[in-house]
């Protein structure tokens, strides 16, 4: 289950019910997929070879096909991090840069952790949505954030896309951001 932290004040929401009430109110999508799905072999492991990312993507086809079918996803494949990745430390940097993008950016973690860190309303500042497996979230189109690792530097996720386009990130440069 996602937890919160709003930047400004510290203060964390950890409660289902009021994540996804504040989620809602900051127009992010947040829902649930059923974890225990996922085969005993690709359970928690995060160097996968094009087998076992399929094996992932077929487990959870219907889950897919249904929010692709409601948001208009047209592409979808498996992102994995870890330490095991080449050159992690400079694929972290690079993501760890508020952007935006042409269409919203869709995450359903089947392993490990992340943190999506959200430009919320005036009123809310940044806020870190600190993500485990079974979270899907979407960050809405335009709305500027970026993602990292936590301390386990690990993550598997399935991503969709609406076309190729949504996939290019657009800096957005805040002065009001502090890291
Ligand atoms: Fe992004």
């Amino acid at each position: 289950m996602a937890q919160i932290r709003i930047r400004n004040t510290n203060e964390r929401i950890e409660s289902e019910d009021q994540v996804l009430e504040f989620l809602t109110k900051q127009n992010v999508l947040y829902e649930h997929w059923d974890a225990s799905k996922l085969p005993e072999h690709v359970n928690n492991k995060f160097s996968l070879t094009d087998e076992d990312k399929n094996t992932i993507l077929s487990t959870y086809d219907e889950e897919i096909r249904e929010i692709a079918g409601r948001r208009g996803y047209k592409v979808w494949d498996i992102v994995a991090l870890s330490e095991a990745t080449p050159n992690l430390p400079e694929i972290l940097k690079k993501f760890e840069q508020v952007h935006t993008h042409t269409e919203d950016e869709v995450r359903a973690i089947t392993a490990g952790r992340g943190i999506f860190i959200i430009k919320g309303d005036e009123q809310t500042g940044y806020f870190d949505v600190e993500l485990t497996v079974g979270d899907v979230i979407s960050v809405p189109e335009g709305q500027p954030h970026f993602f990292t690792l936590m301390d386990n530097k690990a993550i598997v996720a399935v991503r969709l896309f609406i076309e190729p386009a949504g996939w290019v990130a657009d800096p957005f440069d805040d002065p009001a951001f502090v890291k």
